[in-house]
C-alpha cells in the first residue's frame, strides 16, 4: 500500500519533474484602490504570488508619466485551505495628492508592472457633492450588475464605490482562487475609484481572513469597522457579523459598540456636525426587511436591531444607538433584493409629513441593496410587508447616491434586468441633522 502511495505521489509531481522549476509569479494583479481617510491620499493594493518589492509610480494626467515613485510594503497571506496557498498583498499609500486632479499610475516592481490605470484624487472640500454606487452580495458567478458597473465607473460616473459585504461567494473557496478571480473581476472598477467595503457573512470562513487580508480599509481594524469623511458626509462602516459569529470573540461586538459610541459622539460635536451634517452608516445585515426567508431582519427581535439577550453580558443592538445620535441614512445588503423603507424607529413609521415623507423625517431612513448578482440568485418577498416598507424590487441591480449638499441627498435604484432603467428614486431633504431633528 505504501508503495502505491509513493507511486501516486511521484505521478502527481510529474509536471514539476518535467519542468524542473515552478513558474515565477511576480506579475501584479488584483489591483484596487481605497481611501485611507486622510485628504489628499489614496491607497493602492495588489497581489503577487512570489515576493517582490511594492512600488507605485504615478503622475498627473497630461504631465510626464510616472514622475513620482513611492514604496510600500507587502504582507504574506497564507489561505487556510488544504493547499495553504500563499500570496503577497502589497500596499502603498500615496499622499499629498491634489484634490480633484487625475493621476495616472501603475504598480509593481522591476520584476513586473501592472497595466496603466488612473484615478481622480478625492476632493476634500465641504462643497464637494460626491457620487457613489453601492451594493452588496456581488459574486464571481452570476455577477449580473458587474459589466454595467465597470462601464459606468470607467465613464467617470462615480467617485467612490461602497460594497456592503458578501464578496465572490466565497473568497476562500478553491483555496482562495475564487477570491483571486473575484478581485480580478472588480479590478475594472476598483483600480479607478476607491472601493470601500464592510464584511458580510460570506467572509466568515477562517475568521474573515480573506476579507481582512485582501482589502485595505482605514482605522487599523482590518476593515471590520471604521469611519471616514467625504464632502458633507461622515461615513461609518460596521460589521454586523459580530452579532452572529460569537466563536470569533464576543469582545469584538462590545469593542465595536464602544468604538461606535465614541465615533458618533465625535461626529456630533457641534463643529463636526455643522461641517459634515450627514451621518451615513453601512453594514451587511439589515435590521429590517420584508423578504420571505428566515433571516435576522425578518424577525421582530433582530439581533442587529435589538442586540442579544443570550450573551453574558447582554449585547446591545444598533437601532437605539443610531437613533440617539441622529444617523440620517442606514445602508444595508444581505437580502438579495432592493427595499426602501419609510423613516422608521422601533418598528414604527416616522415620516416627515404625509405628502413629503423624506422631507425632515423623524427617524433614520433605511435602504437595503443586496441584488448586485451572485450564484444564490435573488430572494423572494413576503407578500405582506409591514407599514415601513415603501418600495421593493427583486430585479438585479444597484443603488446610486449623491450627497449634494448639507440639506439634499439623492438616491436611485438601477435595474440591470431592465437595461439600466432607474426604477426608484428619492430626495432626502433635511434642514436639521442630529438627534434634535427627530423632535
Ligand atoms: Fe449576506
Amino acid at each position: 500500500m505504501k508503495l502505491l502511495y509513493a507511486v501516486c505521489h511521484l505521478l502527481s509531481l510529474a509536471p514539476w519533474l518535467v519542468c524542473c522549476v515552478p513558474p515565477i509569479w511576480t506579475q501584479p494583479e488584483q489591483v484596487h484602490l481605497s481611501y485611507p481617510g486622510v485628504p489628499g491620499s489614496m491607497e493602492v493594493t495588489w497581489t503577487t504570488f512570489n515576493s517582490t518589492n511594492s512600488t507605485v509610480e504615478y503622475g498627473l494626467l497630461g504631465a510626464r508619466l510616472f514622475d513620482t515613485s513611492v514604496q510600500g510594503m507587502s504582507t504574506l497571506f497564507v489561505d487556510s485551505g488544504d493547499e495553504k496557498r500563499a500570496m503577497y498583498i502589497h500596499r502603498v499609500v500615496l499622499s499629498g495628492l491634489k484634490p480633484a486632479s487625475t493621476y495616472v499610475y501603475h504598480c509593481g516592481s522591476d520584476e513586473g508592472w501592472s497595466e496603466v490605470f488612473y484615478f481622480t484624487a478625492l476632493n476634500d472640500s465641504l462643497l464637494f457633492s460626491p457620487k457613489f454606487a453601492l451594493y452588496g452580495d456581488l459574486g464571481n458567478e452570476n455577477p449580473q450588475s458587474l459589466a454595467r458597473l465597470q462601464k459606468e465607473t470607467q465613464r467617470g460616473m462615480y467617485d467612490v464605490i461602497l460594497h456592503i459585504g458578501d464578496f465572490a461567494y466565497d473568497m476562500h473557496e478553491d483555496n482562495g482562487r475564487i477570491g483571486d478571480e473575484f478581485m480580478r473581476q472588480i479590478q475594472a472598477i476598483a483600480a479607478y475609484v476607491p472601493y470601500m467595503t464592510c464584511p458580510g457573512n460570506h467572509e466568515a470562513t477562517y475568521n474573515f481572513s480573506n476579507y481582512r487580508n485582501r482589502f485595505s480599509m482605514p482605522g487599523q481594524t482590518e476593515g471590520l469597522w471604521y469611519s471616514w469623511n467625504l464632502g458633507t458626509v461622515h461615513f461609518i462602516s460596521v460589521s454586523t457579523e459580530v452579532y452572529f459569529y460569537l466563536e470569533f470573540g464576543l469582545d469584538l461586538l462590545f469593542r465595536q459598540f464602544a468604538w461606535l459610541k465614541q465615533d458618533l459622539e465625535e461626529a456630533n460635536r457641534p463643529e463636526n456636525r455643522a461641517a459634515r451634517p450627514w451621518v451615513v452608516t453601512m453594514g451587511h445585515r439589515p435590521m429590517y426587511c420584508s423578504d420571505d426567508d428566515q433571516d435576522d431582519c425578518t424577525r421582530f427581535d433582530s439581533y442587529v436591531r435589538l442586540g442579544r439577550n443570550d450573551t453574558r453580558p447582554p449585547a446591545p443592538g444598533l437601532e437605539d444607538l443610531f437613533y440617539h445620535y441622529g444617523v440620517d441614512l442606514e445602508l444595508w445588503a444581505h437580502e438579495h433584493t432592493y427595499e426602501r423603507l419609510w423613516p422608521v424607529y422601533k418598528d414604527k413609521v416616522y415620516n416627515g409629513s404625509t405628502e413629503h415623507p423624506y422631507v425632515n423625517p423623524k427617524a433614520p431612513v433605511h435602504i437595503i441593496t443586496g441584488s448586485a448578482g451572485c450564484r444564490e440568485r435573488t430572494d423572494r418577498f413576503n407578500p405582506h410587508p409591514k407599514d415601513w416598507s415603501a418600495f421593493r424590487s427583486t430585479d438585479y441591480g444597484y443603488t446610486r447616491m449623491q450627497a449634494v449638499n448639507a440639506t439634499h441627498l439623492y438616491l436611485e435604484q438601477v435595474s440591470d434586468d431592465q437595461d439600466g432603467k432607474v426604477i426608484d428614486s428619492i430626495w432626502l431633504l433635511k434642514d436639521k441633522h442630529g438627534p434634535s431633528a427627530w423632535l
